[in-house]
């Protein structure tokens, strides 16, 4: 049973339930949801997974995975010890694999053994391989050679840093900020952290000022790792500049190294605090011994943002994560030796902490770093590194394919793309029409699509097809991952759907090592989103639906959550960012369908009493969004109205908005309970007027 019954305050729709304080919309279990699952066709195992005799797939079949799977879930401890023990490289051996549960949200993994990230994504390699190349960079323009760096070097930089950390004062447990843009250097600042256990917070560039303020503030950062500036696409950002204003209310913030990625001379720095990398870490010996960890001390912290204002920084642990990230590179991408994988990420993301740096690295391959975006200069720069290196994996989102496919097939036909053996997406359902193009035209048909469903606080994927066993259906994140037990769930009753063609919400019935731990600094707001709201299960705040063939196909987010270009963006962080501007007096923000990003922002404002409706006024606010959030949560359209859709308690009901920026007007569904439904018909009209 759910906390409190989904219709309990009587404001809330049929069909919705009650997380924290906000909710919304939730599928029922509607059939015609599972019937069109029902209709997807099906695609055996791809022709390259199977095409080089000498190279059989981790898992070459279904009976295979299922073997697996079921001894993963029924004997956990077990399994995962097993694969602890082959993965990562201990100090000490733990003697005891698990211990803690859901319902206690202390879920824990081989808790008294100890290691270090570090040693095990770069020292071993740099003993077993040392000329192996650990990472490829490649800058954002094209013309600028790449950087191969090889595991013997890795080491001689990891170390260089962590000295230079270390003499900065900091030890074991103390948290460094990173904003960094996407280079080679974020991965060493990453990796010489764990080398001393530093707990890294890295910061997507992305950020705003009073973005990254926040956060170094959260989490009490003593020391900066970032960059003079930025390249995207052509452009300087000025990185330096960002942090300068962050830090003028971040005082923790002691000590600043600054990359130099551009070497502009107009970048300023503070003599007193900042120094440059070259110059921090040249008195440093390239050898550091890695600090021992316990299993469960925190790696990294990394801010998500949920359904309330504040982002909440969720806490991996060292052994638990390294797993999780090891055991899906491995067996998700079917990882072999002379691989040379590629996820086309920012390391200020989960997807690159997991699947640029943490998993490859555990393992040993080679893994690319690509700064750059997609379509710049030309549509053509992903399918050019994959000939250019020949990778092996290929790991992006949907709405990167969905923006290159709009250049049609002829950019990608030009380059020899027979290399890659599986190409992934992440971050956001991929519509069919899009898979079946990465399929046809980048995959010719022969290489295999993962369709990977995780999230930032699952630490590695959670549903997916492994490869060489799955068959895939377009749209459907297929099957769950070693030690995933998934549940659909009625959204109100919290009671389990068994069966197939099922739909509601998804949740997880049992821990799994790479959970994320704590929110940190808040354990209950962690019971509060993830375990409290079905007792006994992780709550994933995605809809599901379980087709005929027992396929699980996401169905999006059921919360305050939009999904923009892959990005989560909190609802009422960005009301609460246009409320605050002089003009606003409410803001309802919501997410609307969009051709390339899946969703875009809307948002829908009234104004004080003292402002009058300007043409200038939605540019304005549009700027303090950007300005309190960074420029990823630019709201597509601001909409000035007279009144909001309220209940006569007085709450927004988001719901008819949502429906109104859908164009699905003709269901609007029951407006009786509006203190005033007439204000609906002219918020359509507004909405409809779009000059
Ligand atoms: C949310 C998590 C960890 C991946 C990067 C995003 C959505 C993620 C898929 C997928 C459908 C997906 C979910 C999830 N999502 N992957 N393959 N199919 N939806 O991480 O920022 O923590 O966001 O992204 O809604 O809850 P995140």
């Amino acid at each position: 049973p759910v906390a409190q019954p989904a219709s309990a305050t009587g404001e809330h729709p049929p069909g919705a339930a009650l997380v924290g304080t906000k909710y919304v919309k939730v599928p029922k279990n509607d059939p015609s949801q599972a019937k069109e699952a029902n209709d997807a066709p099906k695609f055996p195992i791809a022709p390259r997974m199977t095409a080089d005799k000498g190279r059989v797939p981790h898992v070459a079949s279904t009976q295979q995975y299922l073997e697996m799977w079921q001894r993963s879930v029924d004997k956990p401890a077990e399994f995962f010890a097993e694969q602890a023990r082959e993965l990562l490289s201990w100090m000490t051996p733990f003697s005891v694999a698990h211990h803690g549960d859901l319902h206690h949200g202390d879920a824990s993994w081989f808790l008294d053994g100890t290691l270090n990230a570090s040693y095990i994504c770069v020292d071993r390699h740099a003993f077993a391989t040392p000329d192996k190349v650990a990472i490829i960079y490649e800058a954002d323009h094209p013309d600028r050679p790449h950087v191969e760096i090889t595991y013997r070097e890795l080491l001689r930089q990891v170390c260089q840093l962590a000295g230079a950390l270390h003499a900065q004062g900091l030890r074991k447990g103390d948290a460094v900020g990173i904003y960094l843009p996407n280079t080679a250097h974020a991965v060493v600042a990453m990796l010489a952290c764990a080398r001393l256990g530093l707990v890294h917070s890295v910061i997507f560039a992305g950020f705003s000022a009073e973005a990254l303020r926040d956060r170094l503030r959260d989490c009490q950062c003593k020391v900066l790792i970032t960059a003079d500036q930025g390249m995207r696409a052509g452009k300087e950002i000025n990185i330096k500049s960002i942090a300068d204003e962050a830090l003028r209310e971040a005082p923790m913030v002691q000590k600043v190294i600054v990359h130099k990625r551009t070497g502009n001379p107009n970048v300023k720095m503070d003599p007193t605090r900042d120094i440059y990398w070259d110059e921090a870490v040249k008195s440093h010996r390239p050898y550091c011994p890695p600090v021992p960890m316990a299993a469960e001390d925190p790696l990294f912290m990394l801010y998500t943002s949920g359904s309330t204002g504040k982002p909440k920084g969720l806490m991996h642990t060292t052994a638990g994560y390294l797993l999780g990230a090891a055991l899906s590179t491995k067996y998700v991408f079917d990882v072999h030796e002379g691989d040379k994988f590629a996820c086309v990420a920012d390391v200020g993301w989960i997807t690159g902490h997991s699947y640029i740096v943490y998993g490859p690295l555990a393992l040993g391959t080679t893994t690319l770093v690509f700064e750059g975006v997609p379509t710049w200069p030309e549509p053509d720069m992903y399918w050019r590194l994959i000939q250019k290196h020949k990778l092996t994996q290929f790991y992006t989102s949907p709405t990167a394919l969905r923006a290159l496919r709009k250049f049609g097939d002829e950019p990608v036909k030009k380059y020899d793309l027979t290399s890659v053996r599986v190409l992934g997406s992440v971050g956001e359902p991929i519509d069919p029409n899009t898979w079946m193009w990465l399929h046809d035209v980048v995959g010719k048909g022969e290489a295999a699509i993962v369709d990977t469903y995780w999230q930032t606080e699952t630490g590695a994927h959670v549903l997916t097809p492994l490869p060489g066993a799955i068959e895939t259906k377009p749209g459907s994140a297929t099957v769950p991952f070693f030690g995933v037990r998934p549940a659909i769930l009625d959204p109100q009753t919290g009671e389990e759907l068994e069966g197939n063609d099922v739909s509601g919400v998804l949740a997880f019935k049992q821990a799994w090592p790479s959970m994320a731990r704590t929110v940190f600094g808040d354990h209950d707001r962690y019971l509060e989103t993830y375990v409290r709201p079905y007792p006994g299960y992780y709550f994933t705040g995605d809809g599901c639906t379980r087709d005929h063939d027992g396929y699980l196909w996401i169905k999006g987010r059921v919360d305050d959550v939009i999904n923009n270009a892959g990005h989560r963006l909190s609802v009422a962080e960005i009301e609460s960012a246009l409320t605050a501007h002089e003009t606003c007096a409410e803001a309802a923000v919501v997410g609307a369908p969009d051709e390339i990003a899946g969703q875009c922002v809307i948002a829908f404002v009234t104004l004080k009493h003292t402002h009058i409706p300007t043409s200038e006024i939605p540019a304005l606010l549009t700027y303090a969004v950007r300005r309190s959030i960074g420029p990823i949560a630019t709201p597509k359209r601001i909409i000035i109205v007279p009144d909001l859709p309220k209940t006569r308690s007085g709450k927004v009901m988001r719901r008819i908005l949502r429906k109104i920026v859908a164009n699905e007007t003709d269901s609007l569904g029951d407006l009786s309970t509006l203190s005033d439904p007439s204000v609906v018909q002219t918020i359509i009209d507004l909405h409809n007027n779009k000059q």
